[in-house]
């Protein structure tokens, strides 16, 4: 019987998210590149989705991971055992943060901290109404899920959580939605799969006052713009608006999953009574992990990484002009290239793959294609990158324009 490859047996034995999987059959991945099977290198300007910002098997995360896993990796569920690779964590994260955002409890995903903080509010307020904005993507657990305004798509899994409600990002009349009776209202500080959304000026601040007013919680999902993706290590920095609560994942382990919901500790306690055990979790916290990510932050802080983001962002802006570019909407390197026509996109986004350059598609924008680089592109990298993206602009404009 002919042997079965790879691919086949991925799509055989292997859950599938949907039947338009890329199928890049990877062997190995090295700080902006990743390479496949046959020995092909591509660029990746995805990052997968805003992970990589220290680029792929950074030396010193490897070492941090070797390190921890020979002394040891879980001894016991979250909470219970004092492990120092979470406290060295804490004390090199915490103090890059507004004081009151002292406390972090440590967890493995971005839903689950989206999850952990729906939770947190809750409890904290007495209240169960829950606002999000349109577009807003915070995770696939049915709670993070219900966050979700997609009627279409969320219908299919009903009953999802009651005490949901939308507001539309950036119109300030909506702020009248969030009341006495809102917990908590979870938002990113910019759109990420609505195609890169820009919070308009004093939206932000507007937002946070409402919930002062009405004193409701204001969580922001910055696990998307984190560690440095805007040019800020968190975008908040940027616009100068404090949270009460701060979800943060992707990027913080240097490609190991960990995420973390950060808050002041008196707010954090009420985990521990009314019930006691208030959230818990199994692998929260890992060792190996913490180590990964204690890594990866000291590498982006320690150099310029972060203060060069503008200067690339600036780059790839004056590369990318074309014919069919509608607009370009960014925050440092995290960007959205909108088409002007909706047809161009998978073309563009295919003919880029075949070339070695990896763009990607965004949740809830057809006519856009996401750029999030690793944060470590040299400029000459950069330049090599745009030529290839601007070839299948060029290719794709001409054999589809009609
Ligand atoms: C803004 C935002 N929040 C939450 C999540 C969920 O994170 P995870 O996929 O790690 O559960 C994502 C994932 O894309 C995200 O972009």
């Amino acid at each position: 019987m002919a042997q079965l490859s790879t691919r086949q047996l991925y799509l055989d034995h292997l859950a599938q998210t949907s039947n338009f999987p890329l199928l890049l059959e990877v062997d190995r991945a090295e700080g902006i590149y990743i390479y496949d099977t046959n020995g092909k290198r591509y660029y990746d300007l995805n990052s997968g989705i805003s992970v990589s910002s220290i680029g792929h098997t950074h030396p010193k995360v490897i070492e941090a991971i070797t390190t921890q896993a020979s002394k040891h990796m879980h001894t016991m569920v979250y909470g219970e055992h004092v492990q120092t690779p979470q406290i060295a964590y804490a004390e090199l994260l915490l103090p890059l943060l507004d004081s009151s955002l002292n406390n972090i409890y440590l967890l493995n995903s971005g839903s689950e901290v989206v999850e952990t903080a729906m939770k947190l509010a809750k409890r904290a307020t007495g209240r169960y109404e829950l606002i999000s904005a349109a577009r807003a993507y915070h995770g696939s657990s049915q709670g993070s899920e219900s966050l979700r305004s997609d009627y279409a798509y969320s219908s299919a899994f009903l009953p999802l959580l009651p005490g949901i409600k939308h507001i539309t990002f950036n119109a300030t009349p909506d702020l009248e939605k969030i009341s006495c009776r809102t917990a908590a209202v979870i938002i990113e500080p910019i759109q990420a799969e609505a195609g890169v959304i820009l919070p308009e000026e004093g939206y932000l601040q507007a937002l946070r006052d409402r919930c002062d007013e009405v004193g409701a919680l204001l969580i922001l999902d910055e696990i998307q713009t984190g560690f440095g993706r805007t040019g800020q290590l968190f975008a908040h920095q940027k616009y100068k608006v404090l949270p009460d609560m701060l979800c943060i994942g992707k990027a913080m382990g240097g490609g190991m999953p960990i995420g973390g919901l950060i808050a002041d500790k008196q707010l954090m306690r009420l985990f521990t009574k009314n019930p006691a055990l208030g959230h818990i979790t199994t692998f929260g916290g890992h060792p190996v992990t913490c180590a990964a990510a204690t890594a990866t932050l000291d590498v982006l802080t320690a150099g310029d990484i972060i203060d060069q983001v503008l200067e690339k962002e600036t780059y790839i802006r004056r590369r990318l002009v074309h014919p069919i570019i509608k607009e370009v909407r960014s925050s440092g390197l995290m960007m959205a290239v909108e088409l002007t026509k909706r047809k161009f996109l998978k073309h563009v986004v295919s003919l880029a793959f075949q070339k070695g350059a990896l763009v990607d598609y965004f949740l809830f924008n057809d006519r856009s294609f996401r750029l999030a680089p690793p944060l470590i592109y040299t400029m000459k990298e950069l330049e090599l990158a745009m030529n290839l993206i601007l070839e299948a602009m060029d290719e794709a404009a001409q054999k589809y324009t009609k």
